[in-house]
């Protein structure tokens, strides 16, 4: 369903070094979660935000649903996303005057009857019911995690990309968003998911490790945990 094959994207460092991922390739099929495990700093959100269509890669292929993310124009590139990807930011990003409902509701293509009771299902799924006319910056971090889930699912996305979805949650609210990511992949919806944590390792269909971020730089490993390439 989603799949990179050889994606590079190198950043140049002030001290003259080079970051950022080199010939990373893996994919999802819809019913798989796969969680990209490793350290600070070795490209895990590269790796996402080049999977969903927001960051071109100096090299190497995305496909979604078959086709090539970046090989065709930015409209046509902006409404697959919209139609087909929801992701899940490290930093949430929510719009910080709209409540939390109005948040969710951004995720959606329209405003139209199904999208509002989606989101209401959603809001409710995630514990936010007591917090919907809340603003972002009242609410806790936890909160504002679930809320970027339910924004990511609203739209009924084929992938959810999730980076450190968790990361600010206590156990018991993390297993609430892993369950609802659950949910997702069991109805047909491929995950990936990054995070240096294990604490989803019991939710995924498959781990793939990362390397750190020793010379030269990045990770290249592939989705069977084999290692995979170049820049090693
Ligand atoms: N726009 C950029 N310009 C220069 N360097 C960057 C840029 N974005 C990321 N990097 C560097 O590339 C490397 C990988 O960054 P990335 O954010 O993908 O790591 P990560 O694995 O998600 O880390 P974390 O677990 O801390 O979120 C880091 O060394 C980072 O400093
Ligand atoms: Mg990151």
């Amino acid at each position: 369903m989603i799949a990179c094959t050889g994606l590079t994207k190198v950043y140049r460092t002030r001290d003259g070094g080079e970051a950022g991922i080199r010939d990373v390739s893996m994919e999802a099929r819809g019913g798989e979660w796969v969680l990209v495990r490793g350290p600070s700093g070795c490209g895990k959100s590269t790796l996402l935000l080049a999977l969903g269509g927001m960051l071109r890669p100096d090299g190497g292929e995305v496909r979604l649903g078959g086709l090539d993310v970046y090989g065709m124009g930015p409209a046509e590139r902006a409404r697959l996303r919209a139609g087909s990807v929801g992701f899940v930011f490290q930093l949430f990003h929510l719009v910080p005057y709209l409540t939390v409902r109005e948040n969710v509701m951004c995720g959606a293509l329209d405003g139209g009857v199904a999208a509002r009771g989606r989101a209401e299902a959603l809001i409710e799924e995630l514990g936010l019911g007591g917090r919907r006319e809340a603003l972002p910056g009242t609410l806790s971090a936890g909160e504002k995690q679930r809320t970027a889930l339910a924004r990511a699912l609203v739209g009924g996305p084929m992938v959810l990309l999730a980076d450190e979805p968790t990361g600010n949650l206590d156990p018991g609210h993390s297993r609430v968003v892993y369950e609802r990511m659950a949910r997702f992949r069991k109805d047909g919806g491929a995950v990936v998911m990054v995070t240096h944590g294990a604490d989803a390792n019991g939710f995924a269909t498959r781990i793939v490790e990362a390397r750190g971020t020793g010379a030269p730089f990045g990770f290249g490993v592939a989705a069977n945990g084999t290692r995979h390439g170049g820049g090693l």
